[in-house]
Parts: structure tokens; C-alpha cells; sequence
């Protein structure tokens, strides 16, 4: 893992599309079984907002991200993307999962690559450089041959990370994304996100139930009750920017965040 801030030099220059803003109005979506997962659930994120969801396991983060991206459709209520009604195939969005659901036979280049074939203006040569810079800014240029089975968990989530930074989202929905991983490779990768954020300038919903994460990522962290509570409590990240796991984490004021929010989880678990 590199530590530099800098992104490797390429020939493929990213397009940037603009930031998304988002706007989610009086949602209210259950299950066909009848599980309520929120009643009147609202959330704005504004244009390369940084927005940490935390919330117990169960509380309806996955449900929330499924909603966000289109998978599911909300029982009433709006969800707008710069103003426009989401659907799964809008290319604004990007989608990071708690696996890192890799085709097992191909390369971790062609894994990259994978989306960008529909992109029909691509040829395959701008397919290939594309997929090679994005797996150039997560670290993993090297090992562009690999299959999956021959990288480590974490070097398998920054493979996910490049696939969905290549189709160059304009809103990142990330899902648990480093859960799975051990803390250290967590934290690398952690800073590695928030310098990728920081140069590509897209919004993101990064979710987690990890609390020192979402204080370390977010300029936002919006906490969930139990469902179908929706929101249990907003609090603002006013820590300075660039973020260094030895520096920020260090910080007096982390410590403060870290307190407050583990006094917040626990009333979301003990309110009934
Ligand atoms: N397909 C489904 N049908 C019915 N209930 C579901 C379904 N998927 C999830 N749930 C329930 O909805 C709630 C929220 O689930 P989920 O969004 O996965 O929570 P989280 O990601 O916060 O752990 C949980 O109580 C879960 O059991
Ligand atoms: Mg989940």
C-alpha cells in the first residue's frame, strides 16, 4: 500500500463526472412479508458529501443502500439523484458491496473492465487502459493478471473499489465495504478511500457499523434506530482534512466523536 497522496500518472484521464446530489423524501418502504424497515425516512447529501451511515446489524443500512441504487423500490416517498428519480441503470451511481463479488475466472484487470463493456463508446484498448488506471489508484498494477483466488482479502475489495470507480460514479454507495477485513488492512484501507474521494470529488454513503470508521471517513455521520426508526441522530465531523490513520485517530478530538457515538449506539439499542 502506497502511502503517497499523489495518484499514479496515466494516460487515461478520469472523466469526472460531477458530484450527485441526493435527496430521499418520506420514504416509507416493509417487506412483502410485512417487516417495516422505514416509515417516513428522509436524508439529503449535498454535492461530494462524505456521509458515514452507522447503525446496528438489522437496522435496515443494506436495505436503505438497495433502495438508494434502485434495487428496491420504495413503498411511497422520493428518491431523487440531481433531481431525477432513481434507477438501478443510471450511470451516476456506483455500488461497492461487504464482498467483494469477483467473477472467480477473470484477471483482476478484466474484473475492472467488466462493467466498462457496456459502455458501448469504449473500445476494447480504452476499455483496458481504464480498467489499468483505476487498478493503478488502488495499488493493485502489479497483480493486473491475477486471478481472485491469488489475492488477499483486501487487495480483492480494492479490486471491487476500482471496478466501480472506473464507470466514475458521481454517487458512491458503499456497503460495509472493509468489514470483513482486519483492522489494519481496514484502517490502509480507509485512508486509501478518503484520497480516492478526495481526487475524484464524487458523494458517497458509506456504510458501517464500525464507529471509529465512520468518524475517520465522514464530514457527516447520521446514525440508524432500530427499524423502522429511520434516523436516530445527525452529527457533523469537523475534523481536518487530509485524514492520517497515525494523525487524525491520535486526535483529542476524535476521542470526543468516539464518545458521543458510542453514547448514541447505545440509546438506539436500548430504545424500544
Ligand atoms: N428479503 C427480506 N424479507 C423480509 N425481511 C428482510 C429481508 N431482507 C432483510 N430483511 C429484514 O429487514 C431488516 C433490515 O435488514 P438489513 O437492511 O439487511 O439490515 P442491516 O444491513 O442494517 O444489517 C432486518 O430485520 C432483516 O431481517
Ligand atoms: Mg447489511
Amino acid at each position: 500500500m502506497s502511502s503517497s497522496n499523489r495518484l499514479s500518472p496515466s494516460s487515461a484521464t478520469p472523466h469526472n463526472r460531477q458530484a450527485a446530489s441526493l435527496s430521499v423524501e418520506e420514504m416509507y418502504f416493509a417487506y412483502p412479508n410485512g417487516h417495516e424497515v422505514f416509515h417516513s425516512f428522509s436524508l439529503q447529501a449535498q454535492p461530494g458529501e462524505f456521509i458515514s451511515l452507522l447503525g446496528p446489524s438489522g437496522c435496515g443500512k443494506t436495505t436503505l443502500l438497495n433502495l438508494l441504487s434502485g434495487f428496491q423500490t420504495p413503498l411511497s416517498g422520493t428518491i431523487l439523484i440531481n433531481g431525477a428519480p432513481v434507477r438501478p441503470e443510471m450511470p451516476e451511481l456506483g455500488y461497492v458491496f461487504q464482498s467483494p463479488q469477483l467473477f472467480p475466472w477473470l484477471s483482476a484487470l478484466d474484473n475492472v473492465r467488466f462493467g466498462l463493456r457496456m459502455q458501448a463508446q469504449l473500445g476494447v484498448k480504452a476499455q483496458k487502459d481504464k480498467a489499468m488506471h483505476y487498478l493503478s489508484l488502488v495499488g493493485l498494477a502489479s497483480s493486473a493478471d491475477k486471478l481472485p483466488y491469488q489475492l488477499s482479502g483486501g487487495m480483492q475489495q480494492r479490486v471491487s473499489l476500482a471496478r466501480a470507480l472506473a464507470l466514475e460514479p458521481a454517487l458512491l454507495l458503499m456497503d460495509e465495504p472493509f468489514a470483513a477485513l482486519d483492522a489494519i488492512t481496514r484502517n490502509n484501507l480507509n485512508e486509501e478511500t478518503l484520497r480516492l474521494w478526495s481526487e475524484l470529488g464524487q458523494t458517497v454513503l458509506f456504510i458501517t457499523h464500525d464507529i471509529d470508521e465512520a468518524i475517520f471517513l465522514a464530514d457527516r455521520v447520521v446514525v440508524l434506530g432500530v427499524a423502522p426508526q429511520g434516523i436516530h441522530e445527525e452529527i457533523g465531523i469537523d475534523l481536518p482534512r487530509p485524514r492520517a490513520n497515525l494523525h487524525t485517530r491520535k486526535l483529542a478530538s476524535f476521542a470526543e466523536y468516539r464518545a458521543a457515538l458510542m453514547g448514541t449506539i447505545s440509546d438506539v439499542m436500548t430504545t424500544p
